[in-house]
């Protein structure tokens, strides 16, 4: 909601002169019946032309934050929250990594702190679709991109596929770089950005790189395209072999063994954190496979790779993994194999998240 920024202030501040618990609370409970309509905002709160100075907050932050108010015992209690208001409507405090305003960290409770991630429908909004086999649901870089990147930040994946990550980039103002081994699925992505009407930054840059993420010399790339280094790394590689992306050997859906992907990988992440700011985060979104009667956990052995190497493991999410089509139909198949077999259906994948250490 819009609120006249000059009238609450003036109201909150009054209230830190009072006496009186009793009065502050009549005053508080006046300016939630204020908000509570249109038509019987009487403290002229809701009156947007008087200095033309508004701030723009959720309806539930603020009766909250009222509600606590009106709960205190104490008159120094009372203060203490309206002071904590008065700041959430005066004041941005933001940390190094993201836009999330700290002062009013109440109003993002769609941004997921827990590492349990049930994530609902796919967001098909827009360009997004599921119809590249192998892409992950939108949600996933949205969460990613609000918690570990400021607007106007540069988002590098070098697993692009169908462009996920980048239609998310441009939507919340960030910039990105998609590189992609297979030219036709790169012109899919581009053309379906081309397409995305929600997308409403348009200041945002979206550079797409057809090639090899092991071997491309990302640092001559983004020194083309004017971009010194980015501030976020996003990797979604090819499940191993689970699926065949394409006949590229220099594909990691390719690699002959588990040692050969693990090693291609450990070159895409070398490769694109060259081009990473220290201190910044990574992500690597993956589930593991099963063959040959055993759980292979392709997650832990990526995950280990990367501790090699030196950077601080800062989570490790569990994510739902909803069923694909063709797995819905075999579903009580896989349920018979399981009982037979004696192991578990696969319904999560992992993102593990890194911070760059040096
Ligand atoms: C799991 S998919 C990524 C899907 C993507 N997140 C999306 O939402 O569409 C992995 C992608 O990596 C590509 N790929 C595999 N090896 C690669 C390599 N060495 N360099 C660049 N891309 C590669 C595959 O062609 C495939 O499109």
């Amino acid at each position: 909601m819009i609120l006249n920024k000059p009238e609450i202030t003036r109201i909150l501040e009054s209230l830190l002169d009072e006496k009186d618990l009793i009065e502050i609370k009549n005053k508080i409970k006046d300016v939630e019946y204020s908000i509570s309509s249109f038509r019987t905002d009487n403290l002229g709160l809701l009156n947007i032309d008087s200095n033309g100075e508004t701030i723009n907050l959720k309806k539930e932050y603020l009766e909250n934050e009222l509600g606590q108010i009106l709960d205190t015992k104490t008159i120094e209690r009372s203060k203490y929250y309206i002071k904590r208001l008065l700041k959430g409507i005066s004041e941005i405090k933001t940390s190094k990594i993201n836009d999330i305003n700290l002062n009013r960290w109440k109003e993002y409770d769609d941004i997921i702190t827990d590492s349990l991630w049930i994530l609902g429908r796919r967001d098909n909004s827009g360009a997004h679709s599921a119809e590249y086999w192998g892409n992950f649901v939108p949600q996933i870089p949205n969460q990613l991109l609000r918690r570990y990147t400021k607007k106007g930040e540069w988002v590098l994946d070098p697993f692009m596929g169908s462009g996920t990550t980048l239609i998310e980039a441009r939507r919340l103002g960030r910039n990105s770089i998609g590189i992609e081994i297979q030219e036709k699925v790169a012109k899919i992505a581009r053309e379906k950005l081309e397409q995305d009407k929600t997308i409403f930054s348009e200041n945002s840059r979206t550079e797409i790189f057809i090639g090899d993420s092991t071997s491309l010399n990302l640092k001559e790339k983004l020194e083309r395209i004017g971009v010194p280094s980015v501030q976020f790394v996003i990797f979604h590689p090819p499940y191993w072999d689970i699926i065949k992306f394409s006949d590229n050997e220099k594909d990691l859906s390719n690699a002959a063994s588990l040692s050969e992907f693990l090693s291609l990988f450990g070159k895409v992440v070398d490769n694109s954190l060259s081009v990473l700011d220290t201190k910044r985060f990574f992500a690597i979104v993956i589930g593991d496979k099963y063959s040959k009667g055993e759980w292979i956990p392709l997650g832990f052995y990526v995950m280990q790779e990367i501790l090699k190497k030196g950077h601080k493991l800062k989570s490790i999410i569990v994510k739902n993994f909803e069923e694909t089509k063709a797995k819905r139909n075999q579903k009580e198949l896989w349920r018979y194999r399981a009982l037979v077999g004696g192991f578990y259906v696969f319904k999560h994948e992992y993102i593990f998240l890194f911070k760059k250490e040096r």
